[in-house]
């Protein structure tokens, strides 16, 4: 398949959201990544469930709804019901992953799992088969505008070979420090979803970048 171009909003001007959701709708982009960060998970705060809400009033693209939250079946049905049509929780922050993954399902979306730098992709052995997505976070959490993390290359080549040998349909998704020099590289390993966050917020064009990302 073609990769996805998914633009983090952690780095979108919150000021002008409607701005920024516009230019997404009219770009190259495939989904709106959007992460949630709860001050205690990660160390920062972003936004939660009334911005998703508002975001979902424009977006004319799925939302990839990335959750860096302890706790997240507690909320996992209004993430849903604000508009999340990819639901992604951190295999960290989940005791009793399976029924997490069931969970999301239940409500309809999409069923992702993230992956802190230091998870090691083996511990997906038994859950890889009911995922539709694995979020590789290719910086520690927190912060958009971090460096890439080089090792995400063996675990993207790991994270492949598990997929093969059971028959999975997850997509790779790469989050954190993905930028113009990196893309390329990223999609010949095998990933399926790029997330971009300063990369496309920053530039002077952002349409254009997305569309540099989308050619690879
Ligand atoms: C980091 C977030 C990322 C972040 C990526 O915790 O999960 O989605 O926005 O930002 P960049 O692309 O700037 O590294
Ligand atoms: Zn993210």
């Amino acid at each position: 398949m073609k990769h996805l171009i998914a633009p983090s909003f952690l780095s979108a001007d919150f000021a002008h959201l409607q701005t920024d959701i516009e230019m997404i709708n009219n770009s190259d982009a495939d989904w709106f990544h959007l992460d949630v960060m709860d001050g205690v998970f990660v160390p920062n705060i972003s936004f939660g469930i009334p911005v998703i809400k508002s975001i979902k009033k424009y977006s004319k693209k799925p939302l990839d709804v990335h959750l860096m939250i302890v706790e997240p079946d507690r909320y996992l049905s209004s993430f849903r019901e604000a508009g999340a049509d990819i639901l992604t929780v951190h295999f960290e922050a989940c005791t009793h992953l399976n029924r997490s993954v069931q969970a999301i399902k239940a409500t309809g979306a999409k069923a992702g799992v993230a992956l802190n730098p230091h998870t090691p992709v083996s511990f997906l052995e038994d859950i890889i088969e009911y995922l539709d997505l694995v979020l590789l976070m290719s910086v520690n959490p927190g912060f958009g505008g971090q460096r890439f993390i080089p090792n995400t290359f063996s675990k993207i080549e790991k994270l492949c070979r598990l997929i093969t040998e059971k028959h999975s349909d997850a997509l790779i998704e790469v989050d954190g420090g993905v930028d113009l020099q990196n893309a390329n590289e990223l999609i010949k390993s095998g990933v399926n979803v790029l997330v971009a966050g300063k990369t496309v917020f920053s530039s002077p064009n952002p349409v254009e970048t997305i569309r540099q990302l989308k050619l690879g």
